[in-house]
């Protein structure tokens, strides 16, 4: 048993402690935007951010992260509002399948609160994310747009 705080509410999860938080994510609590890839800290697709920092969860285990504000893709929206970087991405038609872009949207979220203008080398050296449809140039211009907005 685990109390998580994600996106805001509080809650309770049935898991072995070393379970992944991935997992406690997409099946105590049924939120299954955060997506599985490598499960073991390659890809980027399970990211989330972890008290505002993009964090991969299939490497955090349960037990690490009580008492911290966990936040997935569903919650970055406010109010049904899309976050800055959620709109430049539908602007700019960045997913192709879809399936890295969750994670892709938190690790630059994530990136514009460190740095709200990133350039090209900030970029490159801070969203290491894997995608297998191969949108690397859209994500740029999305993030350029995200970071005029
Ligand atoms: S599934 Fe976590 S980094 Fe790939
Ligand atoms: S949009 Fe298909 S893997 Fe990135």
């Amino acid at each position: 048993m685990a109390r998580l705080t994600i996106n805001g509410k509080s809650m309770e999860v049935t898991v072995d402690p070393s379970t992944p938080l991935l997992w406690a994510i997409r099946e105590q609590v049924g939120l299954t935007g955060t997506k599985y890839g490598c499960g073991i800290a390659q890809c980027g697709a399970c990211t989330i951010h972890l008290d505002g920092v993009a964090t991969r969860s299939c490497v955090v285990p349960v037990a690490a992260v009580e008492g911290k504000q966990i936040t997935t893709i569903e919650g970055l929206a406010a109010n049904g509002v899309l976050s800055k970087v959620q709109q430049a991405w539908v602007d700019f038609e960045v997913p192709q399948c879809g399936y890295c872009q969750s994670g892709m949207i938190m690790a630059v979220t994530a990136l514009l609160k460190e740095k709200p203008k990133p350039n090209d080398a900030d970029i490159d050296a801070g969203i290491t994310n894997i995608c297998r449809c191969g949108t690397f140039q859209q994500v740029r211009e999305a993030i350029h747009a995200a970071a005029k907005a």
